[in-house]
């Protein structure tokens, strides 16, 4: 027995591969002057099974902060940090210190296989207090200056990477359709010639190959594949509480697909070089059949492993959306079996207790079974793995697992938001402008009202500070109020609902608009569940894509009283202007989401920069007229997409 122990004991010893004793010459995979993929080679073939599976399982920051040694037992490679999920101190170094602690434990297994830490900068590290808020890519689109966006990425970044994450979960380059969608705002555009000008992004967030080591750069993250805006609008589901158009279905034809989803994608891996692919919670549905016939992206196993895997040469790793396996049929089994041959290759899993019951917890002995039982072989196990080192060791990990801090002075500088307000004032589209309204004269009395004029959390939208935003969330920067005041010379009287007395000869800017939102929250007739902390349980605003009330009343005040009127609409889509209320503005401006530098509205307001702006998606004239595109055979709009008056 003993002998057979020993005997046992010693082939367990030669079966797992040795790890490297401190002191000893380097492993090749340690050895930085040896090729990438060598080292890839050498480090798999170290590699146990449980090793193996742990790179390709992701948790949620909530999910081992209190005991980050469960990244070292469970050889976790990667952790996220979901909307809103930031250390106790939101400040850069809190941040850093939070990654490098859970870096530490990743270093403590038997490999020291580094951690990758990934973080939505979506508009800059938009988690972070402090940091640059950039517009959203709704307003970057009407920018149409690629080399201005892939400034933005840049600078993301360096905010991003100094305060510890290594990837960036952006951009989205999906092409947005249908404007009641909640994450229209995410998208550069309807067209997707104008998202994959917008792909420069990738190259702001990357750098060129080879420098994704840099202290300013990050991972980007090519989202959601695809056809993620391409979803038909589910009349019934309206009201429910459930999404009426997010996630949904892409009832296309497959030559529309190629078209409209698939195509920025080409130029994101074959120019760009984007290091990871999230796919869609949407589905396909190819042939118009019942909804049974969809086909979920995370189990698209022709698109990911046939389209962009083997056809576009994709040599990055594909990671799920959030939980997103679980929206595959049948059991958690045959969901993990399904998305992993699909060719899926890391798993956001989070549990984020008291949220969900299991997560990665679940997944890991899950995938094990599968590969044990060989349902999953070791072949396709060895592809997600080989993928994701790939990364690591392009990021520098091995050699500099902790946080460079090099930069983190520089996270919400004066440059950077010099830039940020120079995003804003490209971004603004000039819709309307009677007897050259705008720009308004410094020296004028300015009335100001409106919901959006003075609320910073509603002018940076969702994924700030908290995954779904909110009007209560502040951020170091300037309101389009306090734009306003700085550059003006005369009075300046401000009312939000214009219930205080209009000076005589004031000229009238009233800046209307939506209050945050995320995701399916944001789609016209999606639940207004309170959601994240900020809610306290109130009910989040119904999203119509109207104006308000209050908006609609302080329009009709301040233009009745004011020489001139302008209107702002603050928003993440465009809003339904109704024709009587059109006809009483003198100016009307699309600002989309400016975020934290709202001074660039009034850069533009007072002629210190022209409108510039174009814009990026088709103006509808009422609500039934969506989903409407440049291209539709019936093309209506109130503006056209592209459209934008200049005051050059
Ligand atoms: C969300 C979003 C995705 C994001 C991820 C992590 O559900 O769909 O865009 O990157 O989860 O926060």
């Amino acid at each position: 027995m003993l002998a057979v122990l020993a005997g046992g004991a010693l082939a367990v010893a030669l079966l797992q591969p040795s790890s490297p004793a401190a002191g000893d010459d380097p492993l090749p995979y340690q050895d930085p002057t040896l090729p990438t993929a060598q080292r890839v080679s050498d480090l798999l073939g170290r590699m146990t099974l449980a090793e193996k599976i742990g790179q390709m399982t992701q948790a949620e920051r909530i999910d081992v902060d209190a005991d980050p040694s469960l990244i070292t037992t469970n050889a976790l490679g990667s952790v996220l940090s979901g909307g809103g999920s930031v250390p106790a101190s939101n400040t850069p170094e809190a941040w850093a210190d939070m990654v490098d602690r859970y870096q530490r434990a990743a270093l403590d297994t038997r490999l020291g296989i580094p951690l990758i830490y990934g973080v939505d900068s979506v508009h800059g590290h938009g988690n972070l207090l402090g940091a640059t808020v950039f517009p959203h890519n709704i307003g970057l689109g009407a920018t149409r200056d690629p080399k201005l966006v892939e400034k933005i990425g840049h600078i993301t970044a360096e905010e991003t990477r100094a305060s510890g994450p290594q990837w960036a979960f952006a951009p989205c380059v999906c092409v947005a359709r249908d404007d009641r969608w909640g994450r229209t705002y995410e998208s550069y555009g309807e067209t997707p010639r104008l998202v994959k000008s917008m792909e420069t992004s990738i190259d702001g967030l990357q750098g060129k190959p080879g420098q994704l080591d840099h202290a300013d750069r990050v991972l980007a993250t090519a989202k959601h594949f695809a056809g993620d805006g391409l979803t038909s609008y589910d009349e019934s589901a309206a009201g429910t509480g459930a999404y009426p158009i997010d996630q949904g279905i892409d009832r296309v034809t497959r030559k529309e697909f190629d078209k409209l989803a698939l195509s920025p994608y080409v130029p994101a891996i074959k120019k760009h070089h984007v290091g990871s692919v999230m796919p869609s919670f949407s589905s396909t549905d190819f042939n118009g059949g019942s909804t049974a016939d969809a086909v979920k992206m995370h189990g698209n196993k022709q698109l990911i492993t046939g389209w962009l895997k083997n056809q576009q040469k994709f040599k990055g790793f594909v990671i799920t959306d959030w939980r997103g396996i679980r929206q595959l049929p049948g059991d958690y089994r045959a969901q993990v079996k399904a998305a992993v041959l699909a060719g899926i290759d890391m798993y956001m899993e989070p549990i984020q207790a008291p949220n969900n019951p299991t997560g990665w917890d679940e997944f890991i002995p899950t995938l094990t079974d599968l590969v044990g039982d060989g349902e999953v072989p070791m072949a396709r196990i060895d592809d997600a793995v080989s993928r994701i080192l790939k990364a690591k060791f392009d990021l520098g990990l091995f050699e500099h697992p902790l946080t460079d801090r090099t930069h983190i002075g520089d996270i919400g500088s004066k440059a950077h938001r010099a830039v940020a307000r120079r995003a804003v004032a490209e971004s603004q589209v000039l819709l309307r402008n009677k007897q050259r309204t705008l720009p308004l004269k410094a020296k004028d009395t300015v009335y100001v009202a409106g919901s959006n004029a003075d609320n910073i959390g509603n002018q940076a939208g969702g994924w700030t500070l908290t995954w779904q935003g909110g009007s209560t969330n502040v951020v170091p920067g300037q309101t389009i109020l306090d734009g306003i005041e700085k550059a003006a010379k005369g009075d300046v009287v401000y009312s939000v609902d214009a219930s205080k007395r209009v000076p005589r000869k004031a000229v009238g800017v009233v800046v209307v608009g939506e209050t945050p939102y995320a995701e399916g929250f944001g789609d016209v007739g999606g639940p207004q569940w309170a959601y994240d902390p900020g809610d306290a349980g109130q009910p989040r605003q119904k999203q119509t894509m109207e104006l308000s009330k209050a908006d609609k009343q302080a329009v009709r005040t301040v233009c009745a009283r004011t020489v001139s009127c302008t209107v702002l609409v603050v928003s993440g889509r465009p809003m339904i202007i109704p024709p009587a209320l059109l006809t009483q503005t003198d100016a009307l401006v699309a600002s989309w989401l400016p975020g934290s530098e709202g001074g660039g509205v009034a850069d533009v307001l007072y002629g210190r920069s022209p409108f510039i702006g174009k814009l990026p998606v088709t103006w509808p004239r009422t609500v039934a007229q969506e989903p409407i595109n440049v291209g539709d055979k019936q093309y209506n709009p109130l503006y056209r997409y592209g459209f934008g008056l200049s005051t050059r």
